[in-house]
């Protein structure tokens, strides 16, 4: 079958972040490749040219390309959304709700809400009922221009729940047209019984888990909660280094809601990321800076959680780190799957430019997943996942916040949400 070929044309801006293949540092960060009247031709799957419209127009008509005009709105590549816990039963509602009334996110994780109730209803939950409440997620994510995004389990927090979450993932993956990147996230909570055993649990994890999901070829990456009411700097490491004997990248949560060592042990077992940060101090950011673990920063949770510590983005940028952005999407402190949104918190509150916040979210994001190779940027050769934002300068997208900007969304050459009829 011949391949079909998509002509985007009159965009006012192509922000295509081509460029070198590695995560973006300092100045760089801020550096879009803007095309202006740009245009875009893909062929099958992948970007086949980028430049100028009018330069595009002969090898359009050769490839009988059909034409989309841009109408001078802003052509740049889909969302990568490098940190999501997407798939779990039911919501936290209560918990929202006493928070607002006063209590923390730790004492309500102490008396039984939290992660473990989350766990509790996802252990009940069948595969099809969670594919099913994911699934209709998914298409939000895409309506808002994300076209990649990582998901981790964690909401098992037992072999068999575990293993049943990333099936689920798996599915998703077959279904969705996104990409989804499976990560292992059993260190997420200490389950209900094992408060005066710890050791058992992790032993579970690194000597029954680790070994079948890598053996089934579940996940991609090792992900833990490291923290003073989670798991320690020991317990973690002997988790991620069993993942990563068994193929699987880690990637830590690190320094949330207090500082314990996280990004130290990111940087020591090379991780791909580590993730919030929240609590980093100067070591840390210089730790960061010196390594090639992507520092992921996750404004949504500290909105949501209406946390007064912020992680040090700009302090992270100036010293050199590689530095993304992500929604944390989850049901206890960070039911966002909007980037855009993720874009605006980035800008007024963590104090990045609107420039780099783009990168954060797309190239370096990329990065932070390894799949740079494929998705981040409008290159030749790359996926052909792009989004078309109904905007005339890409700096009002977080600008004009809370809102979807998002008109068309690109999927592997495939038109895949559209405002209006394609
Ligand atoms: O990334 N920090 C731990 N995990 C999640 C929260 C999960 C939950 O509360 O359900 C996070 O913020
Ligand atoms: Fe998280």
């Amino acid at each position: 079958m011949p391949k079909s070929s998509l002509f985007f044309r009159n965009a006012r801006q192509v922000l295509t972040l081509s460029g070198r293949g590695f995560p973006r540092r300092g100045r760089d960060l801020a550096e879009l490749g803007i095309v202006r009247a740009g245009g875009v031709l893909t062929r099958g799957e992948k970007i086949l040219r980028v430049g100028p419209s009018h330069t595009l127009e002969r090898e359009a008509l050769r490839l009988k390309a059909r034409e989309i005009d841009c109408r001078g709105q802003v052509l740049m590549p889909g969302f990568v959304d490098c940190h999501t816990h997407l798939v779990f039963a039911g919501n936290r509602v209560q918990d929202f709700e006493a928070r607002v009334q006063g209590k923390s996110y730790l004492e309500i994780a102490r008396v039984g809400g939290g992660i473990q109730y989350t766990a509790s209803l996802t252990r009940q939950a069948s595969e099809p009922e969670l594919v099913a409440q994911a699934e209709a997620l998914l298409r939000q994510f895409s309506a808002h221009g994300t076209t990649a995004l990582e998901v981790k389990s964690g909401y098992g927090l037992d072999v068999r729940t575990e293993l049943k979450i990333l099936r689920v993932i798996r599915r998703l993956g077959r279904r969705s047209r996104l990409d989804l990147a499976p990560t292992l996230l059993a260190a997420h909570a200490l389950p209900p019984g094992f408060k005066r055993r710890r050791s058992a649990y992790i032993a579970r994890v690194v000597r029954e888990l680790i070994p079948q999901a890598a053996g089934q070829n579940l996940a991609q990456f090792v992900d833990c909660y490291l923290d003073r009411d989670a798991f320690t700097v020991a317990e973690c490491r002997a988790v991620l280094a069993a993942g990563r004997r068994h193929g699987l990248t880690p990637r830590v949560h690190a320094e949330q809601l207090s500082r314990t060592g996280g990004i130290q042990l990111a940087v020591e077992l090379g991780a791909a990321s580590a993730d919030h940060l929240d609590f980093a101090n100067a070591a840390d950011i210089r730790r960061l800076a010196g390594s090639n673990v992507v520092a992921v920063l996750l404004p949504g949770s500290n909105f949501f959680l209406g946390s007064s510590q912020l992680p040090p983005a700009r302090r992270l940028i100036d010293a050199g780190a590689a530095v993304a952005l992500a929604t944390d999407f989850n049901p206890g402190t960070s039911p966002v799957l909007n980037m855009q949104f993720v874009l605006s918190l980035a800008t007024t509150q963590l104090r990045m430019t609107p420039a780099e916040a783009v990168c954060a979210t797309t190239l370096n994001a990329a990065h932070a997943l390894r799949r740079a190779d494929q998705v981040g940027s409008l290159e030749p050769g790359k996926l052909a996942d792009l989004i078309l934002m109904d905007v005339c300068d890409y700096r009002e997208i977080p600008y004009f916040f809370a809102s979807n900007h998002c008109a068309m969304t690109v999927k592997r050459g495939r038109v895949i949400h559209s405002r209006k009829s394609p």
